[in-house]
Formats: structure tokens, C-alpha cells, sequence
């Protein structure tokens, strides 16, 4: 501090009297308020601390040592008093400042930390499940109704499961319009190739399990496809199969029915058109008649009302004969239903491809 009077003795300074003490002191002060005045805040406070209370070279101390204690005998008193008011002043001040700092500290935390009630909540964008898992559960949830098992089974299958024991032999002409994908087996070891429909677990279902059987098997398949609107290497189907003693073609026909109704409307009429798949005999397609035109006719049907629905027959006894069943007691049923297909149809739906893009401009019509 430069010109620092406390530095000298009251002698030093000229002082010789009360007056002159009390003009000190008041100079003192006034010095103190004008540096509390000049210094607000919390850093300001400690270092104001200090240079006044501080014990072993603030201001008071220094006033102590260089005044009081030598002071003459008359001026002791005045000069004691004096130090005792300006001590006091000085705490108080000081204590006073602590608190507003305190307080003001409380404030700016408090406001930084409420929260406000009025502010929007954040809208947290919700997924939608996907087209396909909507038609793979609703179509889950008819045939559950109807007692039917969901079953799953391996994508990656054997050429016996795939085709022999479907009774698709090897050279059979029903292997070229399933083009395989093999996997790459080590010499020697058992080909393995991706199941081309899910119909390999009627067949393992059966090997594991005596009739009566109901279930169905929703899955992946895969096929040598360029993808396409109407094709792709890989795409669903819900296998279903259902063996008893005495299931009749009526019983596969009011399936069927039940099915269709339910899944695309009341009013939509079915037919079975002779068709062929080497493990049922005889063998359908099941038409319903056209959703987009209600059976009028349209560019959807080609004029003709009707649009093909997935295939289906009553199971060949030379299946049976692969899982030990016997032929002459069995009869049952089987369908292979094309979950994009169905899911086109309903949702009208032109392109396959937009089931695998993931873009959300798509997806989101089906939250
Ligand atoms: N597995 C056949 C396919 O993928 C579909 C099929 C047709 C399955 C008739 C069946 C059926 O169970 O009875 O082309």
C-alpha cells in the first residue's frame, strides 16, 4: 500500500491528539468503505478479508502494532476506542457482505435449477412395427384362434428337409423354379443350402410330433432372385399344416375360408383353382376375389375379379410316408401363404422393395 500510514507510528505521522486520532481514523474508514464499495464480488470478499482482518498483516493488526501499542500514555485510550469502533464497523460490514454474496449465490442456483412447469415436453419420435410384422402378427393371431401352434425353424436347411421329403426328388422340374442358394461345405460334409419356403418344418414337425398337428411356421426364405417390384432374395411365408384321423377336404376348405375372411373383410368370396406342388395331392391355388375392385374387375386382376392368394392342398400320402405316419389312417392339409404378397394386397402396396428400404416416409403409414 503505498502512503500507507499505518506503516509509521501516530509520532511519525505528527499526530499528537484526540482530534487528530479521530481524523485518522475516519480517513481509515472512509478508505474501507470505498474499497468494500469497489469490490462486489465472492473472489473480492476474501482478498478484502485480508488486506483488513487478516491476522498477521491486515490493516487492523498493522493499526495495533504501529498506533496503538506505541502510542503515548494519554492517546491510548482514544486510539483503543477508536481501533474497537473501526474493528467492529469493519466486521460487520464484512459479515454483512458475506451474507448478500451468500444469498446472492442461493438465487442464481435456484434460478438455474427450477424447472419450468410451462416448457413443452420433448416429443420422443415412437417407431411403428413394420408392415410385415403387422401381417406376420395378425395372421399369427387367426390361426392361434383356431388352435394352431406357431412354430420356427432353421433358415439354413437340408437339401433332405427342403426338397427330398417333400417329395421333390433330385431332377424334379419344381427344384429350377426355386433357385437355391448352396452354402459352401467343406468337401465331404453334407450340403447345406437357405430353405426356399418354410414347408421343411411340416416335415420336422411331423418327425417330432404324432398327430393330432396344427401349426403354422412363420419365417424368412431365401431364392436366387434378382430383386424387383414382384421379386426378392429373400421374402416371408407362414407355413401351416394341419394331420388328423379323419380331416377332410371341407375342413381345409372352411379353413381356408375362415382365413381369408378374416383377414381381408367379410365380403371377400374365395375359390380354389386346380393347381400342383408335389407334397400335396390335389393341390389349389386360393383365389379371393379382388380387393382393389371388389370382383368388377380392374388393371390390379386383369378384368378377371379374382387375384391369386397362395397355394394349398391336402398333404400327399408319400409326405406321410418320409415321417412314418401312416397314410391310411392321416389325412390333412398344408398352406403356404406369401406374407408380402398378402401384405401388398392389402395395403396396396406396388413394389416389393419398399418393404426393405427402411424409409420412414413408408413406414410411418403403418403407425
Ligand atoms: N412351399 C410352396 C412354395 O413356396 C408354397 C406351398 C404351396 C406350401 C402349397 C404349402 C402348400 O404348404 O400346400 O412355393
Amino acid at each position: 500500500m503505498t502512503n500507507d500510514p499505518t506503516a509509521k507510528t501516530l509520532a511519525e505521522l505528527g499526530v499528537a491528539d484526540a482530534s487528530g486520532v479521530v481524523r485518522l481514523f475516519t480517513d481509515v474508514r472512509n478508505r474501507f468503505t470505498s474499497e468494500l464499495e469497489a469490490k462486489q464480488s465472492a473472489n473480492d470478499w476474501e482478498e478484502l478479508r485480508g488486506a483488513w482482518v487478516g491476522r498477521k498483516s491486515g490493516m487492523l493488526t498493522r493499526i495495533t502494532d504501529n498506533w496503538l501499542k506505541p502510542a503515548k500514555p494519554e492517546l491510548k485510550r482514544t486510539v483503543g476506542q477508536a481501533l474497537n469502533e473501526l474493528k467492529a464497523h469493519v466486521e460487520a460490514a464484512l459479515e454483512s457482505r458475506r451474507a448478500t454474496i451468500e444469498a446472492a449465490v442461493d438465487i442464481a442456483a435456484l434460478a438455474r435449477e427450477r424447472e419450468d412447469l410451462s416448457l413443452p415436453g420433448v416429443v420422443r419420435p415412437l417407431g411403428s412395427r413394420h408392415p410385415l410384422r403387422q401381417t406376420l402378427d395378425e395372421i399369427e393371431g387367426i390361426f392361434l384362434s383356431l388352435g394352431y401352434s406357431v412354430v420356427a425353424g432353421p433358415e439354413m436347411e437340408t437339401p433332405y428337409y427342403n426338397f427330398e421329403a417333400l417329395n421333390i426328388p433330385e431332377h424334379h422340374p419344381a427344384r429350377d423354379n426355386m433357385d437355391t442358394f448352396y452354402m459352401a461345405t467343406p468337401p465331404g460334409s453334407a450340403p447345406l443350402l437357405l430353405r426356399t419356403h418354410t414347408s421343411p418344418m411340416q416335415v420336422r414337425t411331423m418327425e417330432k410330433h404324432q398327430p393330432p398337428v396344427r401349426i403354422i411356421v412363420p419365417g424368412k426364405v431365401y431364392r436366387r432372385d434378382n430383386p424387383d417390384a414382384t421379386h426378392g432374395f429373400m421374402f416371408h411365408q407362414i407355413e401351416g399344416l394341419a394331420v388328423d384321423t379323419d380331416i377332410t377336404f371341407c375342413d381345409f376348405k372352411g379353413t381356408v375360408e375362415y382365413f381369408v375372411r378374416e383377414f381381408l373383410g367379410p365380403n371377400v368370396k374365395t375359390r380354389l383353382r386346380p393347381s400342383y406342388f408335389p407334397f400335396t395331392e390335389p393341390s389349389v391355388e386360393v383365389d379371393a376375389t379382388c380387393v382393389f375392385c371388389g370382383g368388377r374387375g380392374c388393371n390390379v386382376c386383369k378384368q378377371s375379379g379374382w387375384i391369386e392368394l397362395f397355394g394349398a392342398g391336402m398333404v400327399d400320402p408319400a409326405v406321410y410316408g418320409f415321417v412314418k405316419y401312416d397314410a391310411k389312417k392321416l389325412s390333412g392339409f398344408a398352406f403356404g401363404l406369401g406374407v408380402e404378397r398378402l401384405t401388398q394386397l392389402k395395403y396396396n402396396i406396388n413394389d416389393l422393395q419398399l418393404y426393405f428400404q427402411n424409409d420412414v416416409r413408408f413406414l410411418r403409414q403403418f403407425s
